[in-house]
Parts: C-alpha cells; structure tokens; sequence
C-alpha cells in the first residue's frame, strides 16, 4: 500500500482538527446560514437544524473520516479499499465519484460569493459606507449583482487562490491556513456580536433566532435545513473523508468530531446573533433579503461604528479566509484522485480541477437560475444523498470490529449509541426528509 503515503499525514490530532474546522468553516456558516434562517422564518427552522447537526450530521460526519482514515487514499479509493475489504460490490465506489462531482459543482458557486467577498474587502477600505444606511448598502450589492465582469474578476482571483493552496499540497498548504487565522476570524465576530447588542435590536434578533413558530416551516424549510447540516459540515462529498485520510492513526475520531462539530455550529449561531441585531435595526432590510443579507446589512453596522472601516475591511478578509479554507477541501478529493492515478502531479492535478469549476463559476455569474441550480442540487440532494450511503455503509455493512476497531471503541457505551444512531436514525431522517420534501413539491 504505498498510496497511503502518498499524501502525507496530519502533524498531530490538532492540525487535524483545525484542517477540518477550516473546511467546516466557511460561507456556509457566516453567509448562507443567517440567510436561509431568515427566509425560512427563524427559530423553528434553527431548531431543526440543530437537531440535524446533532442527530445526523456529528454521527455520519464520524462514519466519513472513518472510511478516510481506513482507506488511507482520496475518497474514490478510499471507498474502493473499504468495500472490497468488506467482500462488497464495487458499485459503492459511486460514493467518492458523486462527491468529487459534487465539489466541483459546489465550488462553481462558492468561489462566486466568496469574491463578493473580496470586493467587499476594498469597497469597505476604501470608505464605500461610510455612515451608509441599508437602501445604499443594498444599492451597491445590486449593482455588484449587476457588473458581470467585476463579478468575474473576483471570482477569478479567489479561483486562482484555491488553485494555489491546493497544488502547494496537504501538510504545507493544506494545514497552514486555517491554523493561523481562524481564531481571528472568531474574535470579529464576536466583536460584531457586541456592536449587535449595544447598537442593534439584539432582543428582535434573538427572539427570531431561538423563538419557534412551527407554523412558519414548510416541509421545504425542513429539506433546507437538512442539506445546510450536510454543507456547513463539509459532509456527503468526500471532503472531510479526504481529511480523515490524513489522520493520524491513534487519534480519537468521536472526539475529535465533536469538537468540529461544535466549532462549526457555534461560529453559524454567533454569525446569527451578529447579522440580525443590524437587520432588525435597519429598515430597508428584511431578514428574507436572500444571499445578499450578510452583504447589505454588516456594511450598515461598519459604516457607523468607531474604527468601522479597519473592523469591516478585516471582517471581510476574515471571511474570505474562512471561505478559502473550505474551497480547498472542495477540490482535494478529485485532486487526490488524479495524483493517485499516476497520470497527474499535483499541480497539473489541481490546475485541471480548479480550471473545470473556474468554467463553472462563469456559468453562475452569467446566469443566476444555474447558481440557483447548483446550490440546490447539491445541498438538498447530493450531500444527503452521499451522507445516507455512507451511514448505511458504515452502519450496515462495515465488519463490526472494523468499524470499532477504528473508533477505538470496543465495549464502550458511547460507541454503541453511535452505532445505533448511525444504523437506525440518520440514515432514516435523511430518507424521510427527502421523500416528504418531494412529496409536498409535486402533490403540496
Ligand atoms: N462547509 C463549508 C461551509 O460551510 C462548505 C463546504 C461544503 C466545504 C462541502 C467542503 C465541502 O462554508
């Protein structure tokens, strides 16, 4: 098995665990979060998305790094070594094909917004808000929407820095970002969390957040919530799989999860609790305002508070960083893939990949309906999808002393509630959430 050196391992559970947050952490969690939250009328609908995190997403995100770390090699052939170690058809391989697809088809959108976010950066330095009120930051985002080469342009320049982390390899490229910058990213939004409570509507914001209107979510809301477990865990693609073949061996894999976990959602609720306060305090803005939420209502907090424009231009290099750290993992997989093959090195590799989602991200500037599309197909049923395989697969058909052997599990009461939640209840949500979602779509 020389593949399994081939890439190289994490230097410690940490790195790992860093890796791992930087991927989880992203746009997912400080862009789309507080905006599907708001389109989805708030408090019911986080409340099912904490049960999702919980109940699915911690439980298969576990059964993910377990195939990596068993396999050793990028998710194709990670499954690939998995299954027939299990005497299984080779038709499960599917798993690592969907999830390299399916990052490039996340990637052709990501990369879109998190050059919004690199605008953002200059047009905050440059004194773009100064004192703006919500009809001017929402002006400039739709005129943003509206300049299809300043898009591009943008879009290139982060496409282009993925491109570079990615052919600098895993442990060098890989480990580096999120390990320096995330806590910074962190303390911002803390810092906007304050401004949020002494200068915004925090009351309003919270009450939204945590208050819950049953009445408000639609099965389509519950379907939202589910696919956003899925994405803002980096899960169903092979990517946290691809980081989970880099684990060190004696690393706890149940503990270490929990902790991204945790990150992970902690960073999605304080995004939360900072964006609405403005939201609600400003009129012009509505917490359905859609993927410009972040962008129409921070500028307006940063435009008014002291020292707004060094905080807002840092705010939006923080996130661009975040947004950065996971569009690496987006692409790792069908890199590792490629370098496995024998017929690429890394950097051809990565140029070819990173090249096919640079088109692809064209596509989504060019025309909104296929960012819409791309955004829906593989949050709401690519990543369930691979999420429900993977935890039939390590529930079901993994040899039980593999899978607790890798879980360093044997005979303790935590493996076996994980064990039963993975066999029993996610893989059963996921396919009850999805077939009533589309059950409400076509007869609702
Ligand atoms: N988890 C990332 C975020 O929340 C997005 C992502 C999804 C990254 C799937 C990798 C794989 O921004």
């Amino acid at each position: 098995m020389d593949k399994r050196k081939m890439h190289g391992v994490w230097a410690s559970r940490w790195t790992f665990i860093l890796a791992a947050t930087g991927s989880a952490v992203g746009l997912g969690n400080i862009w789309k979060f507080p905006y599907i939250a708001g389109e989805n009328g708030g408090g019911a609908f986080v409340l099912i998305y904490l049960l999702c995190i919980a109940l699915i997403g911690i439980p298969v995100m576990m059964a993910e790094v377990l195939i990596g770390r068993r396999g050793r090699m990028s998710p194709i052939n990670a499954m690939r070594y998995v299954t027939s170690e299990a005497g299984l058809h080779g038709g499960w391989t599917a798993i690592g094909w969907m999830g390299v697809v399916a990052g490039l088809m996340i990637m052709a959108f990501y990369s879109v917004v998190a050059g919004w976010a690199v605008n953002y950066i200059f047009a905050l330095a440059s004194g773009e808000f100064s004192s703006a009120v919500g009809t001017v930051s929402t002006g400039y985002f739709d005129a943003l929407l509206a300049n299809n080469g300043k898009q591009a342009m943008w879009h290139s320049i982060f496409s282009f820095m993925t491109f570079a982390v990615v052919a600098a390899g895993v442990t060098r490229g890989l480990g580096m970002v999120a390990r320096v910058l995330m806590p910074f990213l962190f303390v911002v939004l803390i810092l906007l969390l304050g401004y949020g409570v002494v200068e915004g509507d925090f009351a309003a914001a919270f009450r939204f957040l945590f208050e819950f209107h049953f009445e408000k979510l639609t099965w389509n809301g519950v379907l939202v919530a589910l696919g956003h477990a899925f994405f803002t865990l980096s899960l169903g693609m092979g990517a946290i799989m691809a980081y989970g073949a880099y684990m060190p061996d004696h690393s706890s894999i149940g503990r270490t999860i929990i902790t991204v976990g945790l990150l992970d959602t902690v960073v999605a609720l304080v995004a939360g609790l900072a964006i609405f306060p403005i939201v609600f305090a400003t009129p012009g803005i509505e917490p359905g305002s859609g993927p410009g939420l972040m962008f129409v209502s921070l500028p307006v907090a940063f435009g008014s508070m002291p020292l707004g424009l060094i905080f807002g231009t840092l705010f939006f290099m923080l996130v661009t960083v975040a947004a950065w750290s996971s569009a690496v993992s987006l692409i790792e997989p069908g890199v590792a893939w490629l370098v496995e093959t024998g017929k690429f090195n890394r950097i051809k590799a990565t140029f070819l990949l990173a090249f096919v989602a640079w088109c692809g991200g064209l596509a989504s500037i060019w025309n909104g309906a296929i960012f819409n599309a791309l955004d829906f197909l593989t949050a709401q049923i690519m990543l369930p999808l691979g999420g429900l395989f993977i935890a039939v697969f390590v529930g079901w058909l993994m040899k039980r002393d593999v899978v607790a052997k890798e879980m360093d599990g044997e005979e303790h009461p935590l493996f076996e509630i994980w064990r039963f939640v993975l066999r029993y209840i996610s893989p059963v949500l996921v396919a009850l959430v999805m077939g009533l979602s589309l059950y409400s779509k076509l007869f609702g």
